[in-house]
């Protein structure tokens, strides 16, 4: 039997910064088995590059707990959705969607990303000193996602509050009750725009979609669909722009590097997402049979995470893997995921970024930290920082 490590026992450093822990474990292999913080079962971390990769892409770790058992929770509470589901579900609610985040129709909100940006600056700048996670990099993604899906500006503040808590709860046990309330809100959100008809939005085209086959979602996929996509649009994209902001501003020379030459922007976001993704780990996957990894046996049922930030700090992929380095190649993170399961919203999330720290560096010529970043977030899931005190 493997050695169990408890990430527990590395306390709050762990939470602050797991990359020194992370480097250890992928020194003795890239596959261990681990207890998380605050969860009492054992699960299988993939730390490896290569591995993470193999195992994102392999389809006897599959999403659907259901089939070998696992009783979700979730699924329950919010409906199917894309991370709980294989193919063929998953190919079919996949096809559903993608239409709706192609680059060309992502590209058409461009001018829209620039003037809530351009907004969100014009009431901030005047201030002299911020925090960048209120101001800009969590309305920013907000914003988008919910007048992609016409979400009501009156619902937001609500929303944001279900939403926060169902990810980075403010007290154990709290994301549960936030579960409940999301999946009524959504319940509700979709029966209303049911009853009004067409009215241009993402949501109430999804509700009307029928494939060129006849096929459609049904009321628990719609609900499902509507979470993941309210939730996976706004709470990563706000991590993306504060960490990249944070990281940046903590490197002087290489955000001298960037403001003399702003075509290396788009690899600078690429180097965030390697160096601090906002996805800390990917979602659980089961083994749907007996399976090896390197080496090292797992059972049918047993749960495996794939730890994206591990694997995007293994030297042998990425050299002196700790450096932050926006010239750096970077291809091959796993921020987005690989696979089957890679990120619907990449394109969506890489131009609110992009956007976002384009304007503000251009605006806030003098940007420096003011102050210690708030506290980082609970769990593995998600990396990133409750709020970033910035001056100018
Ligand atoms: C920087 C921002 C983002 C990051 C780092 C990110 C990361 C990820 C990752 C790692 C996965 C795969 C999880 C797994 O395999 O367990 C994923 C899936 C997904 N993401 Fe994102 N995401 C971001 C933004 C967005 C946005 C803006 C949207 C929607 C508008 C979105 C929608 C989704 C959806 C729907 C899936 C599930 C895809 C599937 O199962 O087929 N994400 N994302």
């Amino acid at each position: 039997m493997a050695e169990v490590i408890d990430l527990g026992e590395f306390g709050e450093g762990f939470r602050e910064n797991p990359h020194p822990v992370y480097a250890r474990l992928r020194e003795q292999g890239p596959v261990h088995r681990v207890r998380l913080p605050d969860w009492q079962s054992e699960v299988w971390l993939v730390v490896g590059h290569e591995e993470a990769r193999a195992a994102l892409a392999d389809q006897r770790l599959v999403k659907d707990g259901t089939k070998i058992g696992v009783k979700s929770l979730e699924e329950e509470l919010i409906g199917k959705n894309l991370l709980a589901t294989d193919p063929p579900q998953h190919t079919r609610l996949r096809g559903l969607i993608s239409r709706a985040f192609t680059m060309r129709r992502v590209e058409e909100l461009r001018p829209r990303i620039q003037r809530i940006t351009d907004d969100l600056l014009d009431a901030m700048l005047p201030q002299g000193r911020a925090d960048l996670v209120e101001s800009l990099a969590y309305p920013l993604p907000l914003t988008v996602i919910c007048e992609l899906l016409g979400v009501p500006e009156m619902d937001r503040v609500e929303f944001r509050k279900m939403s926060t808590e169902a990810i980075a709860p403010t007290s154990p046990g709290k994301e549960v009750d936030a579960f409940v309330a999301l999946g009524a809100y959504f319940t509700d959100l979709i029966e209303d725009k049911r009853r009004a008809g067409p009215s241009g939005d993402l949501l109430s085209e999804l509700i009307r979609t029928t494939a060129e086959d006849g096929d459609r979602l049904s009321p628990d996929e719609l609900r499902g669909m509507a979470f993941i996509l309210l939730i996976a649009g706004h709470e990563t994209t706000v991590n993306l722009i504060t960490s990249g902001v944070h990281t940046l501003l903590a490197h002087p020379g290489q955000l001298t590097a960037l403001r003399a030459d702003m075509t290396l922007l788009d690899g600078a976001v690429e180097e965030m997402l390697r160096h601090e993704g906002p996805v800390e780990t990917a979602t659980f996957r089961y083994a749907a049979e007996p399976v090896e990894i390197a080496g090292v046996h797992i059972e049918q049922g047993d749960p495996v995470m794939v730890g994206l930030a591990a694997a995007n700090r293994d030297a042998s992929r990425y050299p002196a893997p700790d450096t932050f380095d926006i010239r750096r190649d970077t291809r091959g993170h796993v921020a987005f995921g690989h696979g089957i399961h890679f990120c619907l919203g990449a394109p969506l999330a890489r131009l609110e970024a992009r956007t976002a720290i384009r304007s503000l560096l251009e605006r806030a010529p003098d940007l420096a930290l003011d102050g210690a970043p708030g506290e980082w977030l609970p769990g593995v899931l998600i990396r990133g920082v409750r709020s970033l005190p910035v001056r100018w």
